[in-house]
């Protein structure tokens, strides 16, 4: 066991088996030594006295610092997740044709069961795709010096550069930095992008509006599939929001100690994430973890909380993770599609019926958000502070939810 000890002469233990002269001590990065990543405070719970994204060189240690280290029970067991062929495969051309009513078919079966499918030939040009990840990659690994400004912990921030998931609240990180910002309207957020890379506002600005337009063709295909008129949910979203998200994985040296995301739900309506050929999303499905398989020019679409909510408890909002790997590093892009804050969520009223009573109570989206950052660790699943009444709650599956930066981050038990 290696003891490192900071600027308190607290001893910190690293109880992985490194030799007792590992070099870590004097591993550097940038000009913070390892012991400025992760100290304790006097109640003996982790702090980071430096923050700063894992990108900036926390990449180039050779042992994940303690404060990524998860304890034992709450690791990922990455021998037990089986592979992906069980997340359905929707093809978005054929909605345009005599098989809509099958498509259809396909997508409330998928939201029923899993809460998570793939699409192909969603009408997003692979070109756009393609430059949107190369941009993408360049903004992560360009020199820090070109980002840095963009660093903040603040999740209010219109457009944010920060690591693992709430630096600020967590005790445990996770080995993900993220460029988070809001994309629509367009006109009102452009020009608080990142300048550097200098393709970035250019490329990333053609692939949220081509996002967008697919994702309202899929709302009104999942309004349908739930038996409501075809612009119901379009309607229930007020004037729409959409952000999107760059999620940066490093290559981690101890990938089977922590997370890139631990398990959570997307707060949004519906969450489109497209991915490089890396994979590292899970997704829960009767208790067992289903890696989900990259397909080039494919996405992942997955129900959030307003979803579950909109449709009555219908379609379940999915519980999901990332995980992380020792060889390469991992980019996936997400785009959260939500209402504006002023909209007005509750179920669907023909979705309420003897057999389906109603399960959720009314609130805007901003009151949800509100909810969601001022709770701490506790152990009710976030939606729950919605529920309208015990029987409903989701007491089978002993969810904790912490929340955190847009999350609500669920440690299930079940
Ligand atoms: C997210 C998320 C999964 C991934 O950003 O909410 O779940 O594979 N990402 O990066
Ligand atoms: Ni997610």
């Amino acid at each position: 066991m290696l003891k490192l000890s900071n600027a308190n002469t607290m001893p910190l233990e690293l109880e992985i088996g490194i030799p007792e002269a590992s070099p870590a001590l004097e591993q550097k990065v940038g000009e913070a030594k390892i012991e400025t990543i992760c100290s304790k405070d006097r109640d003996n719970s982790h702090v980071r006295s430096d923050r700063r994204p894992i990108s900036d060189g926390i990449n180039c240690l050779q042992i994940i610092p303690d404060c990524y280290i998860r304890p034992p029970s709450e690791r990922p067991r990455l021998t037990e997740v089986v592979s992906s062929d069980f997340i359905p495969l929707v093809d978005l051309d054929n909605l345009n044709g005599s098989a809509r009513h099958s498509v259809i078919r396909n997508i409330k079966h998928a939201c029923q069961q899993y809460g998570f499918f793939q699409i192909v030939n969603h009408g997003v040009q692979e070109t756009v795709i393609k430059r949107m990840l190369e941009v993408a990659r360049e903004f992560f690994t360009m020199p820090a010096k070109y980002r840095q400004h963009l660093y903040s912990e603040d999740p209010s921030r219109v457009v944010r550069l920060s690591t693992s998931f709430n630096i600020q609240k967590e005790d445990v990180f996770n080995w993900r930095d993220f460029l988070r910002h809001h994309c629509y309207p367009l006109e009102d957020y452009i020009d608080y992008w990142p300048t550097k890379p200098s393709a970035y506002r250019e490329v990333a600005s053609k692939y949220c509006t081509e996002v967008r337009a697919m994702t309202l063709r899929l709302l009104d295909a999942i309004s349908e599939s739930l038996g409501l008129e075809p612009d119901f949910l379009n309607k229930a979203l007020g004037k729409h929001g959409q952000h999107m998200a760059i999620n940066y994985y490093p290559r981690c040296p101890n990938p089977e100690l922590t997370y890139g995301l631990p398990s959570h739900t997307d707060p949004n309506a519906l969450t489109v994430l497209l991915q490089d050929q890396v994979s590292g999303l899970q997704v829960l499905n009767n208790g067992t973890w289903i890696a989900v398989q990259p397909i080039t020019n494919s996405y992942v679409v997955n129900i959030g909380d307003q979803l579950q909510v909109l449709s009555n408890g219908i379609y379940k909002s999915a519980i999901h993770r990332a995980i992380v790997n020792s060889s390469v590093s991992r980019i996936s892009i997400p785009t959260f599609y939500c209402p504006s804050p002023d909209a007005v969520i509750e179920p669907a009223s023909s979705l309420i019926n003897p057999d389906n009573p109603v399960r959720y109570g009314k609130f805007t989206y901003e009151e949800y958000y509100q909810k969601f950052w001022s709770k701490t660790l506790d152990r009710k699943a976030c939606l729950d502070y919605f529920a309208v009444n015990d029987a409903n709650k989701s007491a089978k599956d002993e969810t904790t939810c912490l929340d955190f930066n847009g999350f609500t981050l669920q440690h299930v038990t079940v």
